[in-house]
């Protein structure tokens, strides 16, 4: 057990995601009903290597949790990555008071939380990205929206795609994971799921697949691909070439992370703000919040960082029996 918290911080780090401002209005207004002072540490670990610290009350954390983005900024920081960087930091909020710190962001992000830990700052993370990529949980804040913008946008390219009996190829985020691509696909349905999780890179088998679906009257023929496996635009101009069809690409890009919340993202993302706080009050540190089998719970950060997460089989089985008939 560590020493009693009196006065937290929070920051949001990494990729932005829709929900974040949630939690952080969850941590502020969790934070002063538990009596604690809170201070909002703007972009990520570069703002308090640079102590951008402002105080936050309740009304700081008004008519936010609608709002997409975070109000207290985003950044990447490589000075954070060096030990001197860390020690720094930790300084630094001891120097602000701040002996309880919430950071919500990504893997990356709590690797910093780990650390800063490790240098005696009371640390919770909390999982903050469009990626559903964070092993340990199987929700994080801002794939719900990010989901729901994909697939409305998916359904108007499919419209258009239609009319002109064309194949589209359509890119969504999702660097190093497919579950936007997956549940996008699905959603949309989508003729084939492109990620990098299960892609043999057959894509021989696509354009032979496309030519007979064509042949049997399907008019359209939509593919999901992931940025992970990406060569979109490529891969447009090769299935044009060898099926005949006219093939158009679509990489939805940074639309997929910005946007008001769901309502699934705003209610998460406050019942997570709202469970740091109540770690760092009950003396905890070093943990991560976390959804696992429809409960909200918590772990080690350094064994949530050692866990592995694979593509459920239902998803798999869905994706590979419904859309190729
Ligand atoms: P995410 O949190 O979304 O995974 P990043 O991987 O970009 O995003 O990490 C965000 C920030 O967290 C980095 O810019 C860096 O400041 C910090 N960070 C990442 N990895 C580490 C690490 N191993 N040690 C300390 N800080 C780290
Ligand atoms: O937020 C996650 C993510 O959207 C990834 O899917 C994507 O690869 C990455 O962020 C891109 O973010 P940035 O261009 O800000 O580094």
């Amino acid at each position: 057990m560590s020493e009693e918290v009196k006065t937290i911080g929070v920051l949001t780090s990494g990729g932005d995601a829709p929900g974040m401002n949630a939690a952080t209005r969850a941590v502020v207004r969790a934070g002063i009903a538990a009596g604690l002072q809170v201070k909002g540490i703007k972009r990520g670990y570069a703002g308090l290597l640079n102590e951008e610290i402002v105080e936050m009350d309740s009304r700081s954390v008004a008519e936010i949790i609608e709002r997409g983005g975070t109000i207290l900024y985003t950044a990447r920081c490589a000075e954070f990555m060096t030990e001197e960087g860390q020690k720094r930091g930790a300084e630094i909020c001891r120097k602000h008071g701040i002996d309880g710190l919430v950071v919500i962001g990504g893997d990356g992000s709590f690797r910093g939380a780990g650390k800063l830990a490790e240098l005696g700052i009371n640390t919770i993370g909390i999982p903050g990205t469009i990626d559903l990529d964070i092993a340990c949980t199987d929700y994080t804040i801002g794939f719900d929206t990010a989901i729901n913008t994909a697939v409305e946008a998916i359904d108007r390219i499919r419209d258009t795609s239609t009319s002109h009996e064309r194949v589209s190829i359509i890119e969504v985020m999702g660097r190093h994971a497919g579950y936007i691509a997956l549940w996008c696909g699905i959603a949309n349905g989508a003729e084939n799921i492109l990620i990098p999780e299960t892609y043999d890179y057959d894509e021989q088998k696509i354009i032979e697949q496309i030519i007979r679906l064509r042949r049997s009257g399907k008019t359209h023929h939509i593919i999901v691909n992931a940025e992970g496996v990406g060569h979109t635009m490529e891969m447009a101009a090769r299935i044009e070439a060898a099926t005949g069809i006219e093939t158009r690409a679509t990489i939805l890009g940074y639309m997929q992370r910005g946007g008001s919340p769901t309502c699934k993202d705003r209610v998460y993302a406050s019942i997570m703000g709202a469970k740091a706080v109540h770690l760092l009050k009950e003396g905890k540190t070093k943990r991560v919040v976390a959804h696992q089998g429809g409960e909200f719970v918590d772990y080690d950060i350094a064994e949530a960082l050692a866990m592995t997460k694979e593509i459920p089989p239902d998803f798999q089985t869905v994706s590979q029996e419904l859309l190729r008939v």
